[in-house]
């Protein structure tokens, strides 16, 4: 069979592995990989965090990516056909639009983060966290959450920089942009371990990380790992599926997906392990700091350390490109469907859903101010409420219909023709996993994820 259509495919080999690693390395990895793993015992956490990535994110990255390679399209386009040749009920094209939609509404909270990061960026390079203690630092990063003006510049200018990119198109915005900005942000992120292996707390940092607490493994942990696994991957919206479209029909699914969650999970633990190394070098701060560490923490390390300035910035650059690649395959989706379905260009398409997005993202930028005691979802901040429909509701729900719909759905012969340079272990073994484990975890993260909320509406 050939290509359904014909459609833009990436030319080099490497471009689809940078920028689905692009899409996964985020501030999930760099910014809460490190102190759920600090919180959760360790060297445990991260064993099960390992054992996930196998039954959750590999199988269902791998449904992703077929299905957006078979269909050649957008993720709504994708479902639509594959419905159709497949002979499925056309109410699983749920996926490509609450994917789409998904994208957006993660955007429109993640560029507010990111623009944390220009901010942090810009301190860094002006010498602001010279001599910075624990107080003073969190006074800085209080400061500039309560700047409504400062907060809604950086939120703006991170989402142009994102619309730039698309708007610049496939080849010449998306895959030439992950060709230099990851290999910048692996050599960065190797500047910041030489550093930390020299300068930092280096062993220390690694018993931290590795060592094998049991008494921190509980449920709860093995779900957070499990709710990581997932988030980390970028799955269930549709952003790997977009990109597996651009994918030559020549490269192999399994291990391109093997690859992109061994760099995933490396990033995560190097940078765990740099962050923790110059943490725990820095005398008198707390270490267990929590969702803080990055924004508080770390600055008082580069503040109080020799070349701090230098790498403090190299460190927020680096958390600045991560972000970005992110960002661009949020709305990815939603581009190259507005583009493909009714012909509007590119910079058309970029434009129109950034300004939503933009829009969407105003009160999240007002809910560290001006509605910070405004409750949106049951008591939750304008911000949470976005995060949580988004990442703990509309992600897991994807996931698990992309992996009921490909484990059960699609056509032998559509899975052959992706996977014919599987080895037949691999083969074997995945759509059983597809087919039964994925969705039941899928489900339980889910359930795991609302529970807290049905307790509120129905408990108290
Ligand atoms: N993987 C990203 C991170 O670790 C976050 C993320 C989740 C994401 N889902 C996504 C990014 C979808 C892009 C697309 O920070």
């Amino acid at each position: 069979m050939k290509p359904l259509k014909q459609h833009t495919i990436w030319g080099l080999r490497g471009s689809f592995i940078l920028a689905a690693t692009g899409s996964a390395v985020g501030l999930g990895n760099i910014w809460k990989f490190p102190y759920i793993t600090g919180e959760n015992g360790g060297g445990a956490f991260v064993l099960m965090y390992l054992l996930w990535i196998a039954v959750i994110g590999i199988p269902i990255m791998m449904a992703e990516i077929l299905m957006g390679r078979r269909a050649r399209a957008n993720p709504i386009m994708a479902t639509a056909e594959l419905c159709e040749t497949s002979g499925a009920s056309k109410g699983w094209t749920v996926i490509g639009w609450m994917g789409a939609l998904a994208g957006l509404v993660i955007l429109s909270f993640y560029t507010v983060i990111a623009g944390w990061t220009l901010e942090y960026v810009q301190s860094a390079l002006s010498g602001k966290f010279a001599g910075l203690t624990g107080e003073t630092s969190q006074a800085l990063f209080d400061g500039l959450l309560a700047d409504n003006s400062k907060m809604l510049q950086w939120h703006t200018i991170f989402t142009l920089m994102t619309v730039t990119i698309l708007a610049l198109g496939v080849t010449r915005g998306l895959e030439a942009s992950v060709r230099w900005m990851m290999p910048l942000l692996f050599v960065l992120l190797l500047i910041l371990l030489g550093y930390a292996m020299v300068e930092g707390e280096f062993v220390t940092s690694l018993r931290f990380m590795f060592s094998f607490n049991i008494e921190d493994v509980s449920w709860e942990s093995a779900l957070t790992a499990m709710g990581h696994s997932f988030f980390t991957l970028s799955l269930g919206m549709g952003a790997i599926m977009a990109y597996g479209a651009y994918m030559p029909s020549t490269q192999s699914v399994g291990k391109t997906v093997m690859l992109v969650a061994l760099l995933d999970t490396l990033v995560a633990l190097v940078a765990g392990v740099a962050i923790f190394a110059l943490v725990f070098a820095t005398p008198g701060i707390a270490v267990g700091s929590g969702p803080g560490l990055m924004f508080v923490t770390l600055p008082v390390a580069f503040g109080n350390m020799s070349a701090g300035l230098v790498i403090g910035s190299v460190f927020f650059v680096m958390v600045m490109l991560a972000a970005w690649t992110s960002t661009i395959s949020l709305l990815e989706p939603g581009v190259a469907y507005l583009n493909e379905r009714f012909g509007l260009s590119r910079i058309g398409a970029s434009v129109l859903l950034g300004v939503i997005a933009w829009l969407l993202g105003l009160g999240s930028v007002w809910s560290f101010n001006d509605w910070s005691d405004k409750q949106f979802l049951w008591g939750k901040s304008y911000f949470d409420s976005m995060d949580f429909i988004a990442t703990n509701i509309m992600l897991p729900l994807g996931g698990m219909l992309i992996a009921l719909f490909v484990g059960w759905k699609l056509r032998d012969e559509h899975l052959l023709h992706e996977l014919k340079f599987e080895s037949s272990l691999l083969l074997k073994v995945w759509r059983p996993i597809l087919r039964y484990i994925s969705p039941v975890a899928v489900l339980v993260i889910l359930i795991n994820g609302i529970f807290p909320v049905l307790r509120k509406v129905f408990v108290e």
